[in-house]
C-alpha cells in the first residue's frame, strides 16, 4: 500500500482539504506555472529543484496507468497533460478553488497540490469515472436536471465534492453542504443551483433505499 491511505487524510478544518503528503512534498510551491497558467511570477524550479523522472503506476479509475515523471509533479498535471484526461480542471495551482478536485480513497483531494509520489498504491478516481458510481449517477443527472452549469469550468470540481459528501452523508442539511463545498469556488455563482441538486440527488438516493 503506497501513500495516500484513507486513514491518513486529515478532516476537513477550513475553505479547502490537501492530501497530507503535499505540503511536504512541495513546500508549498510549484517548480513551473502550468502551461494554462497566465501566473508568470510563479517560482521555477533551479537545476538543484529537479528531480530525475521515475516511473510511476497509478490506479486512476480502475485502471493501472504507467507515467514517468518527476515524483513532485502535482497529479494534476500527470492526469491532464500526461495522460489527456481534461474533464479535471486547473484553476489557481494553490488549492484554493477546487477546480483540480479528485477522489484519493475516496476522499476529495486538490490534485493541483498533490505530488503524484504520494498517490502510488492509492485509488484515484476523476470526473471521467464518478458517473460509474450510483451516487455519482444520481449526482450527474440532478445536475442535468437543474441545469447547474453556466460556463461548466468548475463544474468537475464540484461534482467530486459533492460525491464525497453524498457517499459519507446521504441525506445532509444546508450546512453540511454548505461546510463540503465551501473549498469549491464557482465564479458564475451556481452555489444555489449546486446545492438545490445535491438535495434532489439525495433525496432520489434515499428513495431507492427505501424502495420508493
Ligand atoms: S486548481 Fe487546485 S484548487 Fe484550484
Ligand atoms: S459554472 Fe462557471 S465557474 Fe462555475
Amino acid at each position: 500500500m503506497g501513500k495516500g491511505g484513507k486513514n491518513e487524510v486529515k478532516e476537513f478544518t477550513g475553505m479547502w482539504r490537501e492530501h497530507p503528503q503535499a505540503t511536504a512534498s512541495t513546500s508549498g510551491r510549484l517548480c513551473a506555472p502550468h502551461p494554462e497558467s497566465s501566473d508568470s511570477a510563479a517560482p521555477r524550479c533551479s537545476n538543484d529543484d529537479r528531480m530525475t523522472k521515475m516511473s510511476f503506476t497509478l490506479q486512476i479509475n480502475g485502471a493501472p496507468k504507467a507515467v514517468d515523471v518527476d515524483g513532485d509533479t502535482p497529479l494534476l498535471w500527470v492526469i491532464r497533460d500526461v495522460l489527456g484526461m481534461t474533464g479535471t480542471k486547473f484553476g489557481c495551482g494553490a488549492a484554493l478553488c477546487g477546480a483540480c478536485t479528485v477522489h484519493i480513497d475516496g476522499v476529495a483531494t486538490r490534485s493541483c497540490i498533490t505530488p503524484v509520489d504520494s498517490v502510488e498504491g492509492a485509488e484515484v478516481t476523476t470526473i471521467e469515472a464518478i458517473g460509474a458510481t450510483p451516487v455519482g449517477a444520481q449526482i450527474q443527472k440532478a445536475w442535468l436536471d437543474l441545469d447547474v452549469p453556466q460556463c461548466g469550468y468548475c463544474q468537475s470540481g464540484q461534482i467530486m465534492s459533492a460525491a464525497e459528501l453524498l457517499a459519507g452523508n446521504p441525506d445532509p442539511s444546508d450546512s453540511d453542504i454548505d461546510a463540503a463545498m465551501a473549498g469549491n469556488a464557482c465564479r458564475c455563482g451556481t452555489y444555489l443551483r449546486i446545492r438545490e441538486a445535491i438535495k434532489q440527488a439525495a433525496a432520489t438516493s434515499t428513495s431507492r433505499q427505501q424502495g420508493g
